[in-house]
Parts: C-alpha cells; structure tokens; sequence
C-alpha cells in the first residue's frame, strides 16, 4: 500500500461521484462507528450498502471490528450515511487518506459529523462501559506533526488557520447531555486524547496523559474532527470506555483488543438511545454558528 501523503482534490471528487452514482438522496449527518460500535447499523431505516473497496481512493481498514461498509438512510427521520468501520494512521495510511471519508462525506452534503471511539480510561474517576460525550481533544498525533491538514491547503473545503476554540459543538453536547438525562443513562464528559497507536500506552505514558488533562485515550478521532470541523461541520464525539488505562508497572490486569471490542458492545444498546435522541431533536446547522464556515459571523 502506498501511502499518498497528500491527497489531491481529484481524488475525493471521484470518490464523492462514484458514491453519487449509487445513491440516491444527500445525506446531511455523517455518522463514524468505532471499534465493536458497528452494530449501531442495525438501527438504519432503508439502508443502501456501498463496500468501502468500491469507492475509488478509499481506505480500507484492516482491523478486527471494522466492517468497512458505508451505509445510507434514515435514522430518526434524518438521511444519514455511516461508515461501519474506520482506517487508522497506524495501518500505514497517510493522514490525508486517513481523512479522505470526511471530506468525500462534505461533497455528498454531510454538515453535522456524529464520531464515536473505544477508548482507555484515563481519569480515574471512570469505569469501563461509561460513555463520556467529548469536551475538547488533544490530538496528540497532529502536535507530533501529523495534523491532518499539513500540506497544500485546499481552499475549497477550508482556511489555512483553521479555529479549534469550539470544536466539539457546544450546543450539541449540550443537547447530548439532556437525551441522556431523559433516558436515565449516566454519561461522562471530558478531554479525549489521539494518539497514533497500535500499541496500548506504558503506565509512565498513562500517568503523563492524565497530568496533561486527558480523561479518554485512543487511536482514531482527533484527526476526524480536525477535518470536520476545518471544512464547517458540526461535530459531536463520545468515547466508549472500553477499558481503565493501567497507570502502574505492578498492575496484574492487561488490556486487550478482544476486550475494547467485547465491551464496545456492551455500550452499543445505550449509545443508540443517546445517538437517536439527539438525531430526533438536533436543530437546523446553521453555517453562521461554525466558525470555520465562510459564512461564520
Ligand atoms: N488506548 C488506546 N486506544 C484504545 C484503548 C486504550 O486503552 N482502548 C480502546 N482503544
């Protein structure tokens, strides 16, 4: 696999067109299922199935509990399309096709981005098959020097200088956190940290994530969202907490794939409540409010 550092706008033109000749109908909320999250699918009303491998320039993931699907219909109401499965930069994608789904989900009309993660637990306070809506995030793969917008900007799609202030939309954690009160399920909130991966964290990077500010840990998201939000989308994160972060060498626990994807599941009934309660009551985007947006006031 060759990785193409950065990806031209031809190439998510053609994926967009080749997505467009298959369905009909534009989707407005982009939805993103993380590792063993991808039975959420089940709930899509008329879904139309395109095979990530039928997509032109479309990275394919390789990990366990990633399906690799996109999917398009209707979920309270709303036209959705959703990716069952994700590629991660630790699979030798580069970050520009890490990302190319957000931008090709942008052409298709997609103004409101719905991404989910398993994730470790770094704040002590938690447990593992909590659901925390994100706050902010550290993408702590893009301060190493992989953002996902390093390279020639493409003006079509965003500034040079993105803003970050609002990157999680405000309102919609707001709205999150009153579906999940409705429905009586706790939920946490807090600062999600993006790491490369494939490997778990050492204690000693545990300990120091943690004193940086972070509450969850995992290896997609940050990245996502940059993209999102760089091109005016709304977007709204939860981590799945998958599993404690071990902060000490003595620990006899490990943490496992098998693990995140086993308890990924466990969430999957209570974040489809919280997931189609906040599609059911989510107001109109309004280019005004994102700041980004050319529109932005
Ligand atoms: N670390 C990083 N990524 C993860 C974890 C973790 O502990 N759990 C699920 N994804």
């Amino acid at each position: 696999m060759a990785a193409t550092e950065f990806v031209p706008e031809e190439h998510y033109r053609a994926a967009a067109d080749a997505v467009r000749a298959r369905i009909a109908g534009s989707p407005a909320i982009g939805l993103i299922l993380g590792s063993g999250l991808g039975p959420l699918v089940d709930e899509i009303e008329s879904p139309q199935v395109i095979p990530y491998q039928d997509i032109p320039h479309w990275p394919h993931s390789t990990v366990k509990g990633h399906a690799g699907r996109l999917v398009f219909g209707e979920l309270e109401g709303q036209p959705v399309v959703v990716m069952q499965g994700r590629t991660h930069f630790y699979e030798g994608y580069s970050m520009g096709q890490v990302t190319l789904p957000v931008r090709v989900m942008r052409l298709l009309g997609v103004n409101t981005l719905v991404v989910t993660n398993a994730a470790g637990g770094l704040n002590a306070s938690f447990s593992a098959g909590d659901i925390m809506i994100i706050e902010d995030h550290i993408a702590f793969t893009g301060l190493a020097g992989f953002n996902p917008l390093r390279g020639p900007n493409l003006d079509s799609f965003g500034p040079r200088f993105p803003v970050c202030t609002h990157i999680y939309d405000p309102g919609l954690r707001k709205l999150a956190h009153r579906v999940a009160a409705e429905n009586d399920i706790p939920v946490r909130e807090g600062v999600y940290v993006g790491l490369a991966g494939p490997s778990f964290e050492t204690p000693a990077e545990v300990r120091m994530l943690r004193a940086l500010g972070g509450d969850s840990v995992g290896m997609s998201t940050a990245h996502e969202t940059i993209v999102a939000y760089h091109t005016g989308m709304r977007v709204l994160g939860f981590s799945s907490i998958t599993n404690l972060s071990i902060d000490d060498p003595e620990a006899s626990e490990e943490v496992s794939h098998e693990d995140v994807l086993r308890l990924g599941r466990q969430i999957v009934p209570r974040l489809a409540v919280l997931i189609r309660g906040v599609l059911r009551q989510m107001p109109p985007y309004d280019p005004a409010e994102v700041e980004n947006h050319p529109e932005h006031e």
